[in-house]
């Protein structure tokens, strides 16, 4: 059977700030993901990733399909309403539209979506980010598709001798979308050298080349582009098909040991390590560390199973161990060089108005 995976994300409301958003939230997302997806989504699950609300669902109408996408701008706006009925922070934050117009896709929400023929056992895997942008997902992709030192698969299995072939976004060309198709393992440093700047170029999607099947969906969505000043991070969903001529679920999960230092801390505007968290975790420190969630489900004529939580294991409480010395580490220096971000990725203009205050009091030498 062909079946489609969704996943619609949006921050509309939080508690306490930037943390969570309150059950009633989440409560009237499921409801009307409940109700008018009655007949149209097979299954579905409802999670969150400090502050985002994230829509996992299955159906049978391909991507882009915009009875799938009202039903979930539908679920946001609901939450929405709950949100501002509680005076929850940042309310409708990420609903950058007033009204809908067939697509998700650059009205807020973070989209990931695939539509596939199913194997006889179909697992795959859902991640979810917060504080950060889609750029965080390029050096774990990379090293999982690219390397045999986290894929022991690209040696040992002959599924997938031929490689993967990336597509790539350059998501500072807003008018349309910009890409570029390039194969592993002959192009990896051209691969190599976009990933490198993950403000600019995201992975969109990986294919098999032994087999043509796509391996991985991932959100590219850049709310700055979308509104023309920031507003927000945009917190990248994702989705990997695991297994058989793809990596082992391990393989995708090993290089998010590395914990790289991503955009999206404080304000969204300082670097933090990535920090792999469980199911339904919130934000503390410094608003963040900027955090992702990984749950592993099984598919079967559209049916889900309940998520395996894949960052709920005591491997993975050493590693945040590590990550929270790692986010102490950049704290140390504050304000300071690499601390915080460049002043083209900064949520806000407080420094552009020192600047400029400041530059009509620098006198040049003669
Ligand atoms: C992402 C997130 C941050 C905030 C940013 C602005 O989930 O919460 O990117 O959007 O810190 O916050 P406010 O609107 O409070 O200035
Ligand atoms: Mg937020
Ligand atoms: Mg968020």
């Amino acid at each position: 059977m062909k079946v489609t995976l969704s996943i619609l994300k949006a921050d509309v409301g939080s508690v306490g700030g930037h943390i969570c958003p309150s059950a009633e939230l989440m409560e009237s997302v499921r409801q009307t993901v409940k109700e008018e997806g009655k007949g149209i989504i097979i299954d579905s699950f409802i999670s969150h990733t400090g502050d985002d609300v994230a829509i996992l669902a299955t159906h049978k109408l391909g991507i882009n399909s915009e009875k799938i996408h009202k039903i979930a701008w539908d679920a946001f706006l609901a939450g929405t309403k709950t949100a501002k009925a509680q005076g929850l922070y940042g309310a409708g934050q990420d609903l950058l539209k007033d009204s809908f117009s067939g697509n998700v896709k650059g009205m807020g929400p973070a989209v990931a979506e695939m539509e596939f023929e199913e194997r006889p056992n179909e697992p795959f895997l859902f991640f979810a980010a917060d504080k950060t942008d889609p750029g965080a997902y390029s050096l774990p992709l990379y090293l999982s598709f690219c390397d045999p030192m986290h894929n022991a698969g690209l040696l040992l299995s002959p599924k997938m001798t031929k490689g993967f072939k990336f597509t790539i976004m350059d998501v500072e060309h807003s008018d349309a979308d910009k890409v570029i198709e390039l194969n592993a393992p002959e192009d990896i440093y051209l691969i190599a050298a976009l990933l490198r700047d993950g403000e600019r170029f995201v992975v969109e999607s990986i294919h098999s080349r032994d087999t043509g099947d796509q391996a991985a969906a991932i959100s590219t969505t850049r709310l700055h582009n979308i509104a023309g000043k920031y507003t927000g991070k945009d917190d990248p969903v994702m989705l990997i098909r695991v297994q058989g001529a793809f990596p082992a679920t391990g393989e995708v999960l090993s290089p998010f040991t590395i914990a790289p230092l991503v955009a999206g801390f404080m304000r969204g505007s300082h670097n933090g390590p990535l920090m792999p968290v469980k199911m339904n975790s919130s934000i503390s420190f410094f608003d963040g560390p900027p955090v992702v969630c990984c749950l592993a489900f099984c598919v079967h004529e559209g049916k889900l199973t309940p998520p395996a939580d894949a960052f709920d294991h005591p491997y993975w409480d050493w590693v945040r161990g590590r990550v929270s010395e790692k986010a102490q580490e950049i704290r140390r220096q504050g304000f300071f060089g690499a601390a915080m971000l460049p002043y083209s990725e900064l949520e806000y203009g407080g420094i552009v108005d020192i600047m400029k205050k400041l530059e009509s009091k620098f006198k040049v030498r003669k």
